[in-house]
Parts: structure tokens; sequence; C-alpha cells
């Protein structure tokens, strides 16, 4: 038996893995002092031997600490095996050092997490230079693949797609959902000159302009990516793009700025909750969280609203 922990702001996704399988959930509480430190608080103090904390991880900083005095907490309270549900995983694109100095915080990340966690279950995360999570990560990993339930979607909500990869990176999982869909793919080239500035070349597409184009990245954050391919697209095809992103962190303006270059409809998995969290991804995540912490097999997870 385990019971499910959601940290602040993951109560709906964190319920709905408990159900699957017929689990405890309970709440890390987080309290702010008026001095920036923070009190944790584990409700209820475990029962069972096997604890499961979900917390997805974008907008990392704050969160971190909180994580990890939770994590700290349930082993002080019994719990023996203490599990992380993160459905998005931060810090893994800074993966090497650009420039001298800079930390390679993806290292130093799965540093931490690997400290206190024993697993770890994700969804898709940012492996480039990184190709596997044994690489940095010393506990068990887990990665869940939303390339079957980002088809899915496509099949049922667009006509006639063409499944456009934003950058060089994205090709693993655009073939792998225009492979799904029996339609045809194409992947830009990007390049980064800061956080914001990004160009991109897209290929010849005019013998698809008939096609809905339909981008898909892993991560949507300042948005730029996306935006600059946007531009290209509506130049070219016929139709508006639709955007899909596994993790939907839209920094700032980005939604804006996505709806200004011509989205006809922005989409990502619900690993980041928000109103375009529409590709429920919750039954993969519990079948691999279900897995490792040696429970039951879940039962179908039933969809819920991922805002709390
Ligand atoms: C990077 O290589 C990723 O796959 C995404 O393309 C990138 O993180 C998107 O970032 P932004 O939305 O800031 O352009």
């Amino acid at each position: 038996m385990s019971t499910f922990y959601a940290m602040p702001g993951n109560a709906a996704f964190a319920r709905q893995l408990a159900r699957a399988g017929g689990q405890a959930c309970g709440a890390v509480q987080v309290h702010p002092f008026p001095d920036g430190e923070t009190m944790v608080r584990i409700e209820p103090v475990p029962a069972t031997p096997a604890a499961i904390v979900v917390c997805t991880l974008d907008h990392p900083d704050a969160k971190v600490v909180p994580l990890l005095m939770a994590a700290a907490t349930l082993r002080e309270l019994g719990a023996t095996r203490v599990g992380l549900v993160a459905p998005y995983l931060a810090y893994m694109r800074q993966d090497q050092r650009f420039e001298p100095g800079q930390a390679v915080s993806a290292r130093i990340f799965a540093r931490l997490l690997s400290g206190a966690f024993d697993w770890l279950v994700t969804v898709d995360p940012h492996l480039h230079r990184i190709h596997r999570m044994s690489e940095v990560y010393t506990l068990e990993a887990r990665v869940v693949h939303a390339a079957p339930r980002i088809a899915a979607w496509i099949a049922a909500n667009v006509e006639q797609p063409l499944i456009v990869g934003p950058d060089g990176e994205s090709a693993q999982w655009v073939g792998d959902v225009a492979r799904r869909l029996d339609a045809p793919f194409v992947v830009s080239t990007k390049e980064r000159y800061g956080d914001r500035d990004v160009r991109i070349r897209l290929p010849g597409i005019a013998q698809w302009k008939a096609h809905t184009p339909v981008l898909v990245d892993d991560i949507v954050s300042s948005g730029r990516t996306m935006v600059e391919n946007l531009k290209a697209l509506t130049v070219q095809m016929a139709r508006k793009p639709v955007c899909i992103g596994v993790h939907g962190i839209f920094a700032q303006d980005a939604l804006d700025r996505l709806h200004a270059a011509g989205a006809e409809r922005i989409v990502t998995c619900n690993t980041i909750p928000g109103s375009h969290a529409q590709i429920d991804v919750a039954a993969d995540v519990a079948a691999a969280a279900y897995a490792l912490c040696g429970d039951a097999a879940p039962q179908a997870v039933q969809p819920e609203d991922t805002k709390a």
C-alpha cells in the first residue's frame, strides 16, 4: 500500500493517480513564514511504508526546498520508500557548460533529487545531450512518453495533419507522433541567440499546402521557438497551425505571442495544470508509478479538472 502526497498545486493530478489504484491521497502543506522560510507539514502522517510525492517542477526554485523537506519528513515519520512523480522535470535543458563558469544544472538537480527520493516518474524529460536518465540520476527513473496520447488527440481533432517539429531536438517525438498517425512530418532547424532570440529555417512544405500544420514540441517556455515557426507556416500554408506542447510553461506573454503569430489552437498535456492542458497522461503516469511502488496495476484513470 502507498499514499500519494500532493505538493501545492498538484492535488487534482495526485487524486487521479491515487484513485487509479485505490490508494490514499494526502497533501504536503507549505506555510510561508514572514521571513521567507517555509514550514512543511505532512497530512496525514504516513500509515503506509511507501509514500509518493506528486510535484510538477515548472518554476522549480521555489518548489525545491519544500519538496526536499517533504521527502525527508516522510522518512522521519516512517515511510521506508519515497517516490517522486514529477510530470514535468526541470533543469534538463542546461545539460552542458555552454560558457565557461556555468553550472551544469541538469547534473546538480539530478544529484539533489536522487539524494532525496528512491524513484522518479516523469513525462518526456528533455533528453538531448543527456540520452538516458541514468546518465545523471542515480535513483530508479521511469519515463512516460506522451506521443501516443498526442497522436490520439490529433487523430480526434485535426483534419489532414502535417506534423512539424520546431527544431532538431523535437525530431524524436515528432517522428513518433507522425508514424502513429501515418501522417507526413518535417523538422525545422533552429539557432538560439538568447532566451528570447530564436531563428528557424522551415524545410520545403509546398507539397502539403492543403494540410493542417501541427507543431509538436516538448516544452513551450518563452514560446519563441513556436512563434518563429508559426510565422513561417502561416505564410506558406492554407490552414492555420495548431500548437501542441508536452509541457506548457508559457512564461510571461508567451500565450499572447502564440495567438498573435497565428496559432489556431494551443494544447498541452496535463503535466503542468492550466486551461490548455487537455491531453490527459495521468493513466500512463499512474501505470509507471504503481509499477515502481509495487502496488496493484491501476484502474482506468478518471479525468478531472487539473487546475487544483
Ligand atoms: C528546446 O530545445 C526545447 O525542445 C524547446 O524547443 C524549447 O525549450 C522551447 O523554448 P521557448 O519556448 O523558450 O522557445
